[in-house]
């Protein structure tokens, strides 16, 4: 189901005691937007981000998962392992994890089929590098990511998986796509996926935008039609800035 969503990448930031401030904060700022609000704590920190969340609305997802259920992977972190600690949502394919953790398309086919197999929701991220805007080729880049990762889902599987379009470019840079930039690329997306299912999986499913979003810039990319949120890093990591965001989101 198609909803207005904002989810905050920590990344590899805060540790246990500054998790544990954040929420506090958190919990403290009002959600006046009803937009679905999701933090993602490090691994570590998840089970405690889970019982400091309980009860204020604010949801836990982890930054990644392991496509293996369990066994000899060290360092590795499974669906299972989640679960039990109270976190049924996932991000997967984020631009970091592509970049200095070589995940691929095909491992991503993977991590995403094990992630729905367990029940979890996928928030699935993807988007061009500088490079690629620049010569053009953002649209097809943009399509091969969907279509290698996601094409094989049945259509009922869409509805635990949220899309994420973050730019490369944009990524803890400061600088941000226009609103109109990603507006066109949201309806590009929905394109793709109608060209692919149909028109009415392609306005339900939910397609968060991601890159240097932060509470002065989020109302108005927030205010186009096919953004229905946003996957936000650095603006994420204090309340008041996260929760100018969330509030953005009308
Ligand atoms: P940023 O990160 O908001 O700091 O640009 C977004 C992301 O990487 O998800």
């Amino acid at each position: 189901m198609r909803q207005k969503i904002v989810a905050g990448n920590w990344k590899m930031n805060k540790n246990l005691v500054e998790t544990k401030a954040l929420i506090s904060d958190l919990k403290a700022q009002a959600n006046t937007s009803g937009a679905r609000v999701i933090i993602t704590p490090s691994f570590v920190n998840l089970a405690l981000a889970v019982s400091e969340t309980e009860g204020s609305g604010i949801e836990v997802a982890a930054q990644n998962m392991s496509q293996h259920d369990s066994g000899a992977y060290t360092g590795e972190v499974s669906a299972a392992m989640l679960k039990s600690a109270g976190v049924n949502v996932v991000i997967l394919g984020h631009s970091e994890r592509r970049a200095y953790y070589g995940e691929t398309d095909a491992l991503l086919v993977e991590k995403v089929n094990k992630a729905l197999a367990e029940g979890m929701e996928v928030i699935f991220c993807f988007g061009e590098e500088l490079e690629e805007r620049k010569a053009n080729k953002h649209f097809d880049v943009v399509a091969s990511q969907i279509s290698n990762a996601l094409f094989h889902l049945e259509a009922s599987a869409f509805k635990n998986v949220i899309l994420a379009y973050e730019p490369v470019w944009a990524i803890g840079t400061g600088e941000t796509a226009s609103s109109d930039q990603a507006q066109e690329m949201h309806a590009f997306i929905r394109k793709t996926l109608a060209d692919k299912y149909n028109a009415d999986l392609a306005s339900s499913v939910s397609v968060l935008y991601g890159g240097s979003c932060k509470p002065s810039n989020a109302e108005e990319i927030f205010s186009k039609e096919d953004v229905d949120g946003g996957l936000i890093g650095g603006a994420s990591l204090k309340a008041v800035d996260f929760f100018g965001v969330i509030n953005a989101n009308k």
